[in-house]
């Protein structure tokens, strides 16, 4: 029987909702107003039949309960997070990197090596953009390298970063000249796919990280170029303002700190310099 298709699982009860909303945004930062309710029993149909749980109920009991371990708070967040994310998405730092940090760092403070965190990375979009970037840099300035660290909630969106294999269109916007250095074209004419180079791929590295940890340890605290983009949103106001003051113990100063297009950081005590709407310097 697809219990699932069926009806079986009846419906999120609004009391159910409110006891995993309130997990989610006490643990992982996550705001699930009442009206995404219908959204999150969508998404977790698919949690109740791969752990074979009738109802809702039940399924909130097994990991609010902790029966299901870590491994099934993880698979849920997994079905919960959105990861929207593209190439060269918000394309103004990108250019603030080419034309003003790095050469200000390379040229001018004679830097050799730039660490960069995106601190969620989601599938990988967002660090594949920087190794393009930072290769295009230092083919005119061979002596220097870089490495990025990507960290993100969900393990399911990391493996998709470290296969680093995308459907075609995803690279429309990657200039033609970079396609043709740092992509590899897929056989299949059906479905045709892209894979990041293995040179790209080796200079980044994944990591799990909740950015609503009190600490993020076992992450470098010397970074150079830190994003944090398009995942404030997600948090209220002092949840933002504690992630950005703990990313920025991270950051080094006089590195670049970048916000999504709709995050600021107007009214709160962090140690950052605006340089442009959504780019910052650590002070
Ligand atoms: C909309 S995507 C943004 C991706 C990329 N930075 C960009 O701007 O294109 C937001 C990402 O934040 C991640 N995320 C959500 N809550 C998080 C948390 N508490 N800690 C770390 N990452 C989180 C999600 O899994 C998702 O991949």
């Amino acid at each position: 029987m697809d219990s699932v298709n069926s009806g079986y699982h009846s419906d999120l009860s609004d009391k159910d909702f409110e006891r995993l909303s309130q997990f989610i945004y006490t643990n992982y930062g996550i705001k699930l107003p009442m009206n995404k309710k219908i959204m999150l029993q969508s998404r977790l149909k698919s949690r109740l039949k791969e752990n074979n749980i009738p109802t809702f109920k039940e399924y909130c009991d097994f990991v609010l309960k902790g029966k299901g371990g870590e491994a099934e708070i993880i698979n849920m967040i997994d079905v919960v997070s959105t990861n929207k994310t593209d190439f060269y998405r918000e394309a103004i730092h990108f250019d603030f990197l080419k034309q003003h940090a790095l050469p200000e760092m390379v040229v001018d403070q004679g830097a050799n090596y730039i660490k960069v965190w995106s601190s969620a990375c989601s599938s990988g979009e967002e660090p594949y953009t920087l190794t393009f970037v930072l290769s295009e840099f230092k083919e005119k300035y061979p002596d220097f390298d870089f490495s990025i660290l990507g960290t993100d909630i969900s393990t399911r969106i990391l493996d998709k970063a470290r296969t680093a294999i995308y459907p075609m269109e995803r690279v429309d916007v990657v200039p033609l000249s970079e396609k043709k250095k740092y992509l590899l074209r897929g056989k299949d004419q059906e479905n045709p796919q892209i894979r990041i180079i293995p040179e790209l791929r080796a200079k980044t590295r994944y990591a799990r990280l909740n950015l609503i940890d009190d600490s993020y340890n076992g992450i470098p605290k010397d970074f150079d170029l830190l994003f944090c983009r398009n995942v404030l949103i997600y948090f209220d106001r002092p949840t933002q303002e504690k992630v950005i003051n703990k990313l920025c113990a991270h950051l080094r100063t006089g590195g670049y700190f970048f916000l999504g297009h709709s995050e600021s950081i107007s009214a709160m005590d962090v140690p950052l310099k605006q340089i442009k709407p959504t780019i910052f310097q650590k002070i």
